[in-house]
């Protein structure tokens, strides 16, 4: 059926209205609409593509993911060779820089832009007609390959630009991931007991390499413009090039400012190198550039690094410091973690006086030993990590560090797992284990109990008022207590109670995060509080049904079952309910429209659908509160087959489940 003017309309709005709130989301930082609204305009879209497949054009937002893994990257030539920077380490050397551009250009009248230095992957994009063609690494400079696929998962990148003069383009910058983005990934990495990632440079260059899209969509790249070429327009400096490039809608660092001379360079790498910790991405220093073009031909370039640029890099994060002891550390499920207590140095910004030591397996490799001296380093994250032991300056004297027996809080002697590399506390009540799961169910990801930090948690638990999580909710019942307590005001205990019952309002999958099973993260209590919507479902759930759902491994199912069949967290959850917490996801209790046929129903999708992609498909299953399995099973309602169905099937018609094609699963969801 050929689309009316009304259908090609409806999805020309949406289309806008989507990139509309990329836009406001990704680059502004200013989002306009919720994510449901978002996810219902991204659904009506895809439906509509999904009837009129032949309105599919590549810029649409769908089209940011695809379902095909790349099966190797084509090479791109560069049009204009991507050039890299020559480095500098100290102001004299950005005065030897300076005084070169003078000569050269044989005047004093010039202005430089100073950049931050991202410490990301260099990127391409090339718009032909308005629309994005290609986007390439920069490979050897002048060859690279074509990552087109994973960049367009970029939400802060125009798939096109409408309207306007420009439409033939080139835009070079930087994709990075931002620091917190890498610690999740990470996490995420070893719960799957996958290769960890250095940095969060590494996770962006790993990640721009994947082969399947959908693992590129799920790791949130990001992308900062700092370079313009066009045929279409003339512009005269490269602060005109940013102005443009912010004109096309691309994200271009605010950090940016044009200087007049070499002494305001130096204010703004000091300022910059300041701040460098609290930034959300990583940089390595800052990117100095002559802004007018006519001067920056003049200058060119020797062995291709401009003349018209220089790298201010930023003294190397690493510093050598004394071990003045090792300590350990007891972690909420009881992990014992080494830490080493150092001697303070200052290292990039900040005073540093202690760095983890990770597991006693990291102790011994290195053979860390207290009065060493040791090369520390300030990575990707914020905690700093022991590099290597500065052998010749040991004590003859020295003794290996030998692993403690007991738990360095409660004494219980202490056990090791044999596939693990960790020791634990195995005392539930461990004063340590005691605070740690209250201070994690209070955390910012998690109930965001604000007011009720450590040294509050420290003194309930002391003064008997708080002994776990649940407590919290009827510490209201002891306010006159409180009252009593040394530096307790009548405002602050009454804002601590507020944040306490304000975080009744906290979504199901903040709670079940809170509870602190092991090996649930946030987005791992996303997914569960999606798929089973509700506590109870969890409770009931079997390792295999947990196993079943997309995402999770049989390491999180097993620690789920283990968690729910304790008596202690079922007695929690249970003081929890009656205070009045979320147990039960948002869209069901809110009066998301449930479509009956689907939900609480378990499809298994298997062969080719003709008009879904399978993860459309499964989307539109659990937004109408139906769960997607991997495997077929007796629980199983729906097996959706499409063409070239294979053993999932077979398995279906031998377990007598129900078989349904695209067309009666359309019926289905339609009702
Ligand atoms: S300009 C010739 N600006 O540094 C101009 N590069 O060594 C080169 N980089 O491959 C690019 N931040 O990956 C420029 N604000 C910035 C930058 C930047 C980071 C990286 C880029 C490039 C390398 C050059």
């Amino acid at each position: 059926m050929p689309a009316s003017p009304e259908i090609l309309r409806k999805i020309k709005t949406l289309r806008e209205k989507i990139d509309d709130a990329d836009y406001r989301y990704y680059t502004l930082a200013d989002p306009d609409i919720d994510d449901y609204t978002y996810d219902k305009l991204m659904k009506e879209l895809s439906d509509l593509e999904a009837e009129y497949p032949d309105l599919i054009t590549s810029d649409s937002p769908t089209q940011r993911v695809s379902g095909t893994p790349t099966s190797v990257f084509k090479s791109v030539n560069h049009s204009v060779p991507m050039l890299s920077l020559s480095n500098s380490y100290n102001f004299e050397e950005l005065i030897e820089f300076d005084k070169r551009v003078k000569n050269i250009l044989e005047t004093d009248d010039y202005e430089y832009v100073c950049e931050l230095k991202f410490d990301g992957i260099a990127i391409s994009l090339t718009y032909q007609n308005g629309l994005l063609i290609t986007g390439a690494t920069r490979g050897d400079g002048l060859t690279g390959d074509d990552v087109t696929q994973n960049i367009k998962t970029i939400r802060s990148i125009p798939l096109s630009v409408r309207g306007g003069k420009i439409k033939n383009f080139e835009v070079r910058g930087e994709v990075f991931i931002c620091k917190d983005d890498f610690l999740k990934i990470n996490e995420e990495q070893e719960l799957k007991g996958e290769k960890l990632f250095a940095n969060a440079r590494n996770t962006a260059a790993g990640t721009l390499k994947l082969k399947k899209t959908i693992t590129v969509a799920s790791r949130p790249l990001n992308f900062f413009a700092y370079n313009f070429f066009s045929s279409d327009v003339q512009i005269k400096s490269h602060t005109e090039g940013l102005a443009k490039l912010k004109e096309l809608k691309f994200l271009v660092n605010s950090k940016t400012e044009s200087v007049n001379d070499i002494t305001e360079v130096k204010k703004f790498c000091d300022k910059i190198e300041l701040i460098r910790d609290e930034l959300e991405y990583e940089i390595d220093g800052v990117v100095v550039k002559v802004n007018l073009l006519s001067q920056q031909d003049k200058l060119g370039s020797v062995s291709r690094s401009p003349r018209w640029a220089v790298a201010y890099k930023f003294k190397a994060k690493e510093a050598i410091t004394k071990v003045n002891k090792i300590f350990c550390q007891v972690g909420r499920i009881g992990t014992v973690t080494p830490v080493a207590d150092l001697q303070p140095v200052f290292l990039a910004g900040s005073t540093i006086s202690r760095a983890t030591l990770h597991n006693f397996d990291e102790i011994k490799r290195k053979d860390i030993r207290e009065g060493d001296y040791v090369k520390i380093e300030k990575g990707g994250d914020v905690i700093p990590k022991v590099l290597e032991v500065i052998k010749n300056k040991r004590k003859k004297n020295s003794k290996p560090y030998k692993i403690p027996d007991k738990c360095p809080v409660c004494k219980t002697k202490l056990e090791k797992p044999e596939d693990e590399v960790y020791y634990y506390c195995p005392n539930y009540n461990c004063e340590a284990q005691i605070l740690g799961r209250i201070e994690h169910f209070v955390h910012r990801n998690a109930m965001e109990i604000e007011g009720l930090g450590t040294s509050i948690i420290e003194i309930f638990n002391k003064e008997g008022l708080l002994n776990n999580y649940a407590d919290i909710y009827d510490l209201h019942k002891f306010k006159k207590e409180i009252l009593n307590i040394e530096r307790f005001g009548e405002k602050s205990v009454e804002n601590i109670l507020n944040a306490i019952e304000s975080s009744k309002e906290k979504p199901f999958d903040k709670v079940l995060f809170g509870l602190g099973v092991r090996h649930i993260g946030e987005r791992t209590s996303k997914i569960l509080s999606k798929n089973f919507g509700s506590i109870d479902n969890i409770i009931k759930a079997t390792a295999d049904e947990i196993t079943a759902v997309h995402e999770i491994g049989p390491k999180i199912a097993e620690s789920v079952v283990k968690f729910f069949k304790d008596d202690k967290n079922l007695k929690n959850i249970e003081r929890l309910r009656k205070a009045g917490l979320k147990f039960e996801s948002e869209k069901k209790s809110a009066g998301f429209k449930i479509n009956e046929n689907v939900n609480n129903k378990t499809f298994v999708l298997t062969g080719t659908l003709e008009n879904y992609k399978r993860e459309e498909a499964q989307k539109i299953i659990e937004d109408l509160g139906g769960r997607v399995s991997s495997s077929v099973s007796k629980k199983t309602d729906y097996v959706l087959a499409g063409s070239e169905a294979g053993s999932k099937l077979e398995k279906a018609k031998s377990l007598g489940v129900k078989v349904i094609d695209e067309s009666d699963f359309v019926k289905l969801i339609k009702n």
